[in-house]
């Protein structure tokens, strides 16, 4: 039997969301059944709505979640109902060319869950990047699952599942900041606060956040950031050579997802610095820039999916550093909705009123 439940659904594109009863069905092979506990408004989710990662619509919202196990399908091992669980986006397969040369982060092959969930009238609902977690149940593949820590609290563990664990991953996994080393995080939402913090545990001595909103600055002063920089008043790039001795940083982090911040990021690395892209552009954005500059700069340009994390390494660690008082996700909570209020977090996340606005079930 189905479970009839509550979820947010972006019905048409550019259109409010609304709360539908949705249908999601017992988990089959290798799936599980997730009883969400809270899940975190991501920036990506307002992207699906507007038609902006692709047109499967309607789409059933929320990927940032943690909860508690509810029942597995028949082959599962290594999980079982009354698990406490991160949801992650990329169940590796495993198998792929990627997996097979030992490198996971970047799986060819992730997976979700098999079956659908739907409307009552069936229609089939296309969940955010495989979850869809603003709903009171959801159904993935028992690989998106897992355990976590159960001290640490759903608002928090939740934000793993997506925009702090890709902004620390920018930071920590692919952009590789280590001990001394100079970083700038262009954009200072909860990704890029999350890579101010990441370097900021990583031993990064110069971290300089830049932003076009003072509020997003004074909280990245608060998680880490050594500098501040507001690109409204003042030109990015030559603020971060100047703090940098004239250089421009090691690493720097594009979050935002516009092309005119990938350019300052490509501008604002020292020589063979590295530049990681973990803003999500939208399908219609291009860039130009002088080929002999891609040549006489060197370093590495990188883009960084889901921050080149494997959930089963990087999600405990992470609680780890927070049960230890070492990684601050607390403070990445602005507020605690409903989840009848998405529209409205959309609205407060638009005006930078907020880092994170987290939907408790
Ligand atoms: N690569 C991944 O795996 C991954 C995962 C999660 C989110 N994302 C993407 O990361 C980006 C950031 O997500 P978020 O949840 O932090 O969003 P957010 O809306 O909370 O934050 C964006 C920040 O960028 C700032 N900003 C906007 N325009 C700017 C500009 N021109 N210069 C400097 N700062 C500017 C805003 O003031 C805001 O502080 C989005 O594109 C999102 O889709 C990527
Ligand atoms: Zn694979
Ligand atoms: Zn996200």
């Amino acid at each position: 039997m189905p479970h009839e439940v509550q979820g947010v659904v972006a019905l048409a594109k550019g259109e409010p969301v609304t709360v539908e009863t949705i249908l999601v069905p017992d988990p089959g092979p290798g799936e599980a059944l997730v009883r969400v506990q809270a899940c975190g408004v991501c920036h990506t989710d307002l992207h699906y709505r507007e038609g902006g990662i692709n047109d499967d619509f309607p789409f059933l919202l929320g990927h940032e979640a943690a909860g508690v196990v509810e029942s597995v399908g028949s082959d599962v091992s290594g999980l079982t109902a009354g698990d406490y669980v991160i949801l992650n986006w990329r169940a590796v397969d495993g198998q792929c060319r990627a997996c097979q040369r030992g490198e996971p982060w970047y799986c060819f092959n992730t997976h979700n869950a098999t079956q659908k969930m739907t409307l009552t009238d069936g229609t089939e609902l296309s969940a955010a990047l495989g979850i869809g977690a603003f709903a009171e149940k959801t159904l993935v593949a028992a690989g998106q699952c897992t355990k976590v820590d159960e001290r640490a609290r759903p608002e928090v563990a939740g934000l793993l599942g997506c925009g702090v664990m890709a902004g620390f991953g920018a930071a920590v996994n692919t952009g590789k900041i280590g001990r001394g080393q100079s970083i700038a995080v262009i954009g200072c939402g909860g990704v890029g606060i999350a890579a101010i913090a990441g370097a900021r545990i990583a031993g990064a001595t110069t971290i300089i956040a830049v932003d076009i909103d003072s509020r997003k600055l004074a909280t990245a002063a608060g998680m880490g950031a050594t500098h501040t920089v507001n690109s409204v008043e003042t030109d990015p790039v030559e603020a971060i050579k100047e703090l940098t001795g004239g250089n421009g940083a090691d690493v720097v982090v594009e979050a935002v997802g516009r092309p005119e911040t990938y350019k300052q990021a490509f501008y604002a690395r020292d020589l063979a610095g590295t530049l990681v892209q973990v803003g999500v552009p939208t399908p219609d954005m291009t860039i130009e820039l002088p080929l002999i500059e891609l040549f006489g700069r060197g370093g590495a340009l990188k883009s960084s999916w889901y921050g080149d994390c494997l959930p089963s390494r990087d999600f405990p660690m992470l609680i780890d550093l927070y049960l230890q008082g070492r990684f601050d996700l607390d403070a990445f909570v602005s507020e605690t909705i409903g989840i009848g209020d998405i529209e409205a977090a959309f609205e407060k996340m638009h005006r930078g009123e907020v880092l994170r606005s987290v939907v408790v079930l």
